[in-house]
Protein backbone atom coordinates (compact mmCIF):
# COMPACT_ATOMS: atom_id res chain seq x y z
CA UNK A 1 0.00 0.00 0.00
CA UNK A 2 0.71 3.45 -0.44
CA UNK A 3 2.03 6.29 2.02
CA UNK A 4 -0.37 9.00 0.94
CA UNK A 5 0.21 12.07 1.75
CA UNK A 6 -2.02 14.91 2.24
CA UNK A 7 -2.26 18.14 -0.01
CA UNK A 8 -1.00 20.14 2.70
CA UNK A 9 2.00 17.61 3.13
CA UNK A 10 3.18 18.02 -0.46
CA UNK A 11 5.89 20.21 -0.90
CA UNK A 12 7.94 18.87 -3.83
CA UNK A 13 6.50 18.30 -7.44
CA UNK A 14 9.10 16.87 -10.41
CA UNK A 15 8.23 17.77 -13.89
CA UNK A 16 9.42 15.16 -16.32
CA UNK A 17 10.10 16.28 -19.56
CA UNK A 18 11.23 20.23 -20.04
CA UNK A 19 9.26 20.58 -23.55
CA UNK A 20 6.20 22.61 -24.58
CA UNK A 21 4.15 21.28 -21.99
CA UNK A 22 6.34 20.33 -19.02
CA UNK A 23 7.88 23.83 -18.96
CA UNK A 24 4.81 25.36 -18.47
CA UNK A 25 3.82 22.77 -15.30
CA UNK A 26 6.76 23.58 -14.04
CA UNK A 27 6.05 27.07 -14.02
CA UNK A 28 2.70 26.72 -12.71
CA UNK A 29 3.58 24.93 -9.55
CA UNK A 30 6.36 27.12 -8.50
CA UNK A 31 4.05 29.98 -8.87
CA UNK A 32 1.30 28.22 -6.59
CA UNK A 33 4.87 27.67 -3.80
CA UNK A 34 6.36 24.62 -4.75
CA UNK A 35 9.88 23.35 -4.98
CA UNK A 36 10.03 21.93 -8.47
CA UNK A 37 12.47 19.69 -10.60
CA UNK A 38 12.36 19.92 -14.12
CA UNK A 39 13.64 17.08 -15.64
CA UNK A 40 14.59 15.89 -19.18
CA UNK A 41 17.00 13.45 -20.94
CA UNK A 42 18.28 16.46 -23.17
CA UNK A 43 20.24 19.40 -21.37
CA UNK A 44 19.47 21.53 -24.19
CA UNK A 45 15.54 20.66 -23.62
CA UNK A 46 16.19 22.04 -19.86
CA UNK A 47 17.63 25.41 -20.97
CA UNK A 48 15.26 25.88 -23.35
CA UNK A 49 12.48 25.05 -21.05
CA UNK A 50 14.33 27.36 -18.50
CA UNK A 51 14.41 30.54 -20.81
CA UNK A 52 10.58 29.69 -21.93
CA UNK A 53 9.57 30.16 -17.99
CA UNK A 54 11.62 33.40 -17.45
CA UNK A 55 10.05 34.96 -20.13
CA UNK A 56 6.40 33.77 -19.84
CA UNK A 57 7.23 35.64 -16.15
CA UNK A 58 8.88 38.55 -17.24
CA UNK A 59 5.87 38.87 -19.69
CA UNK A 60 3.76 38.55 -16.06
CA UNK A 61 5.71 40.97 -14.90
CA UNK A 62 4.79 43.63 -17.52
CA UNK A 63 1.30 43.04 -17.52
CA UNK A 64 1.20 43.89 -13.51
CA UNK A 65 0.41 40.43 -13.19
CA UNK A 66 3.49 39.56 -11.01
CA UNK A 67 6.41 41.73 -9.44
CA UNK A 68 9.90 41.15 -9.75
CA UNK A 69 10.42 39.93 -6.62
CA UNK A 70 7.63 36.95 -7.08
CA UNK A 71 9.50 36.43 -10.56
CA UNK A 72 12.62 36.10 -8.84
CA UNK A 73 11.43 33.88 -5.75
CA UNK A 74 9.70 31.79 -8.78
CA UNK A 75 12.89 31.03 -10.66
CA UNK A 76 14.57 30.22 -7.22
CA UNK A 77 11.75 27.48 -6.42
CA UNK A 78 12.85 25.50 -9.78
CA UNK A 79 16.26 23.08 -9.82
CA UNK A 80 17.08 21.12 -13.07
CA UNK A 81 18.20 18.25 -13.42
CA UNK A 82 18.94 15.34 -16.22
CA UNK A 83 20.15 12.71 -13.41
CA UNK A 84 16.67 11.25 -12.26
CA UNK A 85 18.29 10.02 -9.34
CA UNK A 86 17.92 13.64 -8.25
CA UNK A 87 13.77 13.43 -8.33
CA UNK A 88 12.90 12.59 -4.86
CA UNK A 89 9.89 14.42 -4.89
CA UNK A 90 6.18 13.69 -3.47
CA UNK A 91 4.21 14.07 -6.84
CA UNK A 92 5.42 13.84 -10.39
CA UNK A 93 4.28 14.96 -13.16
CA UNK A 94 5.19 13.59 -16.59
CA UNK A 95 5.47 15.21 -19.59
CA UNK A 96 7.47 13.41 -21.99
CA UNK A 97 7.08 11.90 -24.98
CA UNK A 98 3.25 10.55 -25.85
CA UNK A 99 4.96 6.72 -26.01
CA UNK A 100 3.64 4.23 -23.99
CA UNK A 101 7.07 2.43 -23.17
CA UNK A 102 9.22 5.38 -22.29
CA UNK A 103 6.27 6.90 -19.65
CA UNK A 104 5.91 3.14 -18.43
CA UNK A 105 10.06 3.15 -18.07
CA UNK A 106 10.57 6.69 -16.40
CA UNK A 107 7.27 5.56 -14.02
CA UNK A 108 9.59 2.91 -12.57
CA UNK A 109 12.74 4.25 -12.67
CA UNK A 110 11.24 7.19 -10.48
CA UNK A 111 9.48 4.42 -8.47
CA UNK A 112 13.00 2.94 -7.87
CA UNK A 113 14.10 6.21 -6.48
CA UNK A 114 11.17 7.49 -4.16
CA UNK A 115 9.55 3.91 -2.93
CA UNK A 116 6.14 3.67 -2.49
CA UNK A 117 5.17 7.60 -1.22
CA UNK A 118 5.27 8.94 -4.59
CA UNK A 119 2.14 9.64 -6.63
CA UNK A 120 2.40 9.31 -10.70
CA UNK A 121 0.66 12.22 -12.84
CA UNK A 122 0.77 11.66 -15.85
CA UNK A 123 -0.41 14.73 -18.77
CA UNK A 124 -0.59 11.74 -21.39
CA UNK A 125 -3.29 13.02 -24.19
CA UNK A 126 -4.38 9.88 -25.39
CA UNK A 127 -2.82 7.28 -24.12
CA UNK A 128 -5.33 5.50 -22.09
CA UNK A 129 -4.44 5.68 -17.99
CA UNK A 130 -5.24 1.76 -17.48
CA UNK A 131 -2.37 1.09 -20.39
CA UNK A 132 -0.11 3.18 -18.13
CA UNK A 133 -0.56 1.54 -15.31
CA UNK A 134 -0.15 -2.28 -16.80
CA UNK A 135 2.51 -3.72 -14.67
CA UNK A 136 3.72 -1.01 -12.57
CA UNK A 137 4.15 -1.68 -9.20
CA UNK A 138 0.91 -0.07 -6.82
CA UNK A 139 -0.91 1.43 -10.00
CA UNK A 140 -3.26 3.05 -7.53
CA UNK A 141 -1.07 6.00 -7.48
CA UNK A 142 -1.09 6.45 -11.01
CA UNK A 143 -3.42 9.11 -12.56
CA UNK A 144 -4.62 11.17 -15.49
CA UNK A 145 -3.44 14.69 -14.81
CA UNK A 146 -4.22 16.76 -18.20
CA UNK A 147 -3.19 19.93 -18.34
CA UNK A 148 -4.11 22.03 -21.85
CA UNK A 149 -1.46 24.31 -23.66
CA UNK A 150 -0.15 26.79 -23.17
CA UNK A 151 -0.27 25.18 -18.99
CA UNK A 152 0.30 28.43 -17.50
CA UNK A 153 -2.60 30.80 -19.08
CA UNK A 154 -4.88 27.60 -19.89
CA UNK A 155 -7.43 26.92 -16.75
CA UNK A 156 -8.70 23.44 -17.70
CA UNK A 157 -7.08 20.34 -16.03
CA UNK A 158 -8.57 16.83 -16.52
CA UNK A 159 -8.06 14.37 -13.65
CA UNK A 160 -8.56 11.22 -15.27
CA UNK A 161 -9.14 7.57 -13.34
CA UNK A 162 -7.91 4.67 -14.78
CA UNK A 163 -9.15 0.99 -13.29
CA UNK A 164 -7.07 1.06 -10.70
CA UNK A 165 -6.75 4.46 -9.61
CA UNK A 166 -7.56 5.30 -5.99
CA UNK A 167 -10.80 7.75 -5.37
CA UNK A 168 -8.01 9.59 -2.99
CA UNK A 169 -5.53 9.85 -5.28
CA UNK A 170 -7.52 11.35 -8.14
CA UNK A 171 -9.10 13.44 -5.19
CA UNK A 172 -5.67 14.59 -3.97
CA UNK A 173 -4.65 15.37 -7.52
CA UNK A 174 -8.36 17.32 -8.31
CA UNK A 175 -7.23 19.00 -5.20
CA UNK A 176 -3.91 20.06 -6.60
CA UNK A 177 -4.91 21.37 -9.45
CA UNK A 178 -7.28 23.72 -7.94
CA UNK A 179 -4.14 24.85 -5.72
CA UNK A 180 -2.33 25.40 -8.89
CA UNK A 181 -5.37 27.93 -9.85
CA UNK A 182 -7.09 25.57 -12.40
CA UNK A 183 -10.29 24.55 -12.75
CA UNK A 184 -10.02 20.65 -12.45
CA UNK A 185 -12.40 18.32 -13.99
CA UNK A 186 -12.70 14.35 -13.33
CA UNK A 187 -12.78 12.44 -16.71
CA UNK A 188 -13.08 9.24 -17.58
CA UNK A 189 -10.02 7.07 -19.21
CA UNK A 190 -11.95 6.92 -22.38
CA UNK A 191 -10.28 7.63 -26.02
CA UNK A 192 -9.48 11.15 -25.98
CA UNK A 193 -10.80 11.69 -22.43
CA UNK A 194 -12.98 14.95 -23.04
CA UNK A 195 -11.41 17.75 -24.62
CA UNK A 196 -9.54 15.82 -27.28
CA UNK A 197 -12.22 13.22 -28.44
CA UNK A 198 -13.76 16.73 -29.48
CA UNK A 199 -10.92 19.15 -30.35
CA UNK A 200 -9.39 16.11 -32.69
CA UNK A 201 -12.29 16.74 -35.26
CA UNK A 202 -11.36 20.64 -34.90
CA UNK A 203 -7.82 19.50 -36.32
CA UNK A 204 -8.65 16.65 -38.86
CA UNK A 205 -11.52 18.22 -40.35
CA UNK A 206 -9.46 21.40 -41.37
CA UNK A 207 -6.66 19.70 -42.70
CA UNK A 208 -8.97 17.56 -44.72
CA UNK A 209 -10.65 21.41 -46.33
CA UNK A 210 -6.90 22.43 -47.35
CA UNK A 211 -6.45 19.16 -49.02
CA UNK A 212 -9.30 19.53 -50.71
CA UNK A 213 -8.39 22.93 -51.63
CA UNK A 214 -12.05 24.47 -50.55
CA UNK A 215 -10.03 27.36 -48.49
CA UNK A 216 -6.28 28.00 -47.82
CA UNK A 217 -4.45 27.87 -44.26
CA UNK A 218 -5.16 31.92 -43.02
CA UNK A 219 -9.03 31.82 -44.31
CA UNK A 220 -9.78 28.62 -42.61
CA UNK A 221 -8.43 30.06 -39.30
CA UNK A 222 -10.10 33.33 -39.86
CA UNK A 223 -13.22 31.82 -40.34
CA UNK A 224 -13.50 29.82 -37.37
CA UNK A 225 -11.97 32.79 -35.01
CA UNK A 226 -14.94 34.74 -36.53
CA UNK A 227 -17.44 32.56 -35.99
CA UNK A 228 -16.08 32.39 -31.83
CA UNK A 229 -12.84 30.03 -31.17
CA UNK A 230 -10.34 32.50 -29.54
CA UNK A 231 -7.60 30.24 -31.83
CA UNK A 232 -8.09 28.86 -35.40
CA UNK A 233 -6.74 25.07 -35.71
CA UNK A 234 -3.80 25.68 -37.67
CA UNK A 235 -2.64 28.09 -35.26
CA UNK A 236 -3.28 26.25 -32.70
CA UNK A 237 -1.52 22.56 -33.93
CA UNK A 238 1.64 24.76 -34.52
CA UNK A 239 1.20 25.78 -30.52
CA UNK A 240 0.62 22.01 -29.89
CA UNK A 241 3.39 20.62 -32.44
CA UNK A 242 2.90 19.13 -35.28
CA UNK A 243 4.33 16.17 -34.29
CA UNK A 244 3.14 16.28 -30.84
CA UNK A 245 -0.37 16.87 -32.24
CA UNK A 246 -0.33 13.86 -35.16
CA UNK A 247 1.19 11.39 -32.18
CA UNK A 248 -2.17 12.06 -30.27
CA UNK A 249 -4.45 11.86 -33.73
CA UNK A 250 -2.54 8.31 -34.40
CA UNK A 251 -2.96 6.98 -30.77
CA UNK A 252 -6.90 8.13 -30.87
CA UNK A 253 -7.55 6.40 -34.25
CA UNK A 254 -6.02 3.24 -33.22
CA UNK A 255 -8.25 3.50 -30.03
CA UNK A 256 -11.58 4.61 -31.78
CA UNK A 257 -10.86 1.56 -34.01
CA UNK A 258 -10.05 3.63 -37.07
CA UNK A 259 -12.77 5.42 -37.62
CA UNK A 260 -12.76 7.49 -40.77
CA UNK A 261 -13.30 10.93 -38.92
CA UNK A 262 -10.49 10.41 -36.35
CA UNK A 263 -7.65 9.24 -39.42
CA UNK A 264 -4.22 11.30 -39.42
CA UNK A 265 -3.54 13.11 -42.68
CA UNK A 266 -1.02 12.23 -44.92
CA UNK A 267 0.19 16.01 -45.43
CA UNK A 268 0.74 15.97 -41.70
CA UNK A 269 2.55 12.82 -41.55
CA UNK A 270 4.96 14.64 -44.46
CA UNK A 271 5.42 17.87 -42.54
CA UNK A 272 6.59 15.72 -39.80
CA UNK A 273 9.17 13.97 -41.69
CA UNK A 274 10.21 17.35 -43.20
CA UNK A 275 11.22 18.81 -39.65
CA UNK A 276 8.06 21.22 -40.16
CA UNK A 277 7.00 21.27 -36.64
CA UNK A 278 5.19 24.15 -35.53
CA UNK A 279 6.37 27.33 -33.45
CA UNK A 280 9.03 25.31 -31.67
CA UNK A 281 10.98 24.54 -34.87
CA UNK A 282 9.88 27.97 -36.40
CA UNK A 283 8.08 26.65 -39.49
CA UNK A 284 4.60 24.64 -39.42
CA UNK A 285 1.40 25.66 -41.06
CA UNK A 286 2.17 29.14 -40.68
CA UNK A 287 6.63 30.52 -40.53
CA UNK A 288 7.90 32.25 -37.29
CA UNK A 289 10.76 34.13 -36.36
CA UNK A 290 12.72 31.92 -34.09
N1 LIG B 1 1.70 19.82 -26.81
C1 LIG B 1 0.46 19.89 -26.31
O1 LIG B 1 -0.32 20.78 -26.66
C2 LIG B 1 0.01 18.91 -25.27
C3 LIG B 1 -1.16 19.18 -24.55
C4 LIG B 1 -1.56 18.30 -23.54
C5 LIG B 1 -0.81 17.16 -23.29
N2 LIG B 1 0.31 16.91 -24.02
C6 LIG B 1 1.09 15.71 -23.70
O2 LIG B 1 2.21 16.12 -22.92
C7 LIG B 1 3.32 15.26 -23.18
C8 LIG B 1 4.50 16.08 -23.65
O3 LIG B 1 4.13 16.77 -24.84
P1 LIG B 1 4.97 18.04 -25.34
O4 LIG B 1 4.17 18.65 -26.42
O5 LIG B 1 5.42 18.87 -24.18
O6 LIG B 1 6.24 17.31 -25.99
P2 LIG B 1 7.64 17.94 -26.40
O7 LIG B 1 8.15 17.11 -27.50
O8 LIG B 1 7.57 19.41 -26.55
O9 LIG B 1 8.52 17.66 -25.06
C9 LIG B 1 8.83 16.37 -24.60
C10 LIG B 1 10.11 16.45 -23.81
O10 LIG B 1 10.32 15.18 -23.18
C11 LIG B 1 11.72 14.92 -23.19
N3 LIG B 1 11.88 13.48 -23.02
C12 LIG B 1 11.73 12.49 -23.91
N4 LIG B 1 11.92 11.30 -23.31
C13 LIG B 1 12.19 11.55 -22.01
C14 LIG B 1 12.46 10.75 -20.87
N5 LIG B 1 12.50 9.42 -20.96
N6 LIG B 1 12.67 11.36 -19.70
C15 LIG B 1 12.67 12.72 -19.60
N7 LIG B 1 12.41 13.53 -20.63
C16 LIG B 1 12.18 12.95 -21.81
C17 LIG B 1 12.20 15.46 -24.54
O11 LIG B 1 13.58 15.70 -24.52
C18 LIG B 1 11.36 16.72 -24.66
O12 LIG B 1 12.04 17.83 -24.13
C19 LIG B 1 2.82 14.23 -24.20
O13 LIG B 1 2.39 13.09 -23.51
C20 LIG B 1 1.66 14.95 -24.88
O14 LIG B 1 0.72 14.07 -25.42
C21 LIG B 1 0.75 17.76 -25.00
Amino acid sequence: MIQLKSLSEIKTIAVAGAGTMGAGIAQVCVQSGYDVWLYDVAETALQKGLLIIEKNLSVAVEKGKLNEEEKQKSLSKIKTTSSITDLKCDVLIEAVLEKLNVKQDLFRKVIEVNGNDCILATNTSSIPITKIAEGISNPERIVGMHFFNPPHLMKLVEVVSGKETSVTVAQLIFDLSKKLGKNSVMAKDRPGFIVNRIGKLFHTEPIKILEEEIADVETIDALMEASGFKMGPFKLIDLIGVDANLNVTKSLYELMRQEEKFKPSDTQQKMVDEGKLGKKSGEGFYKYNK
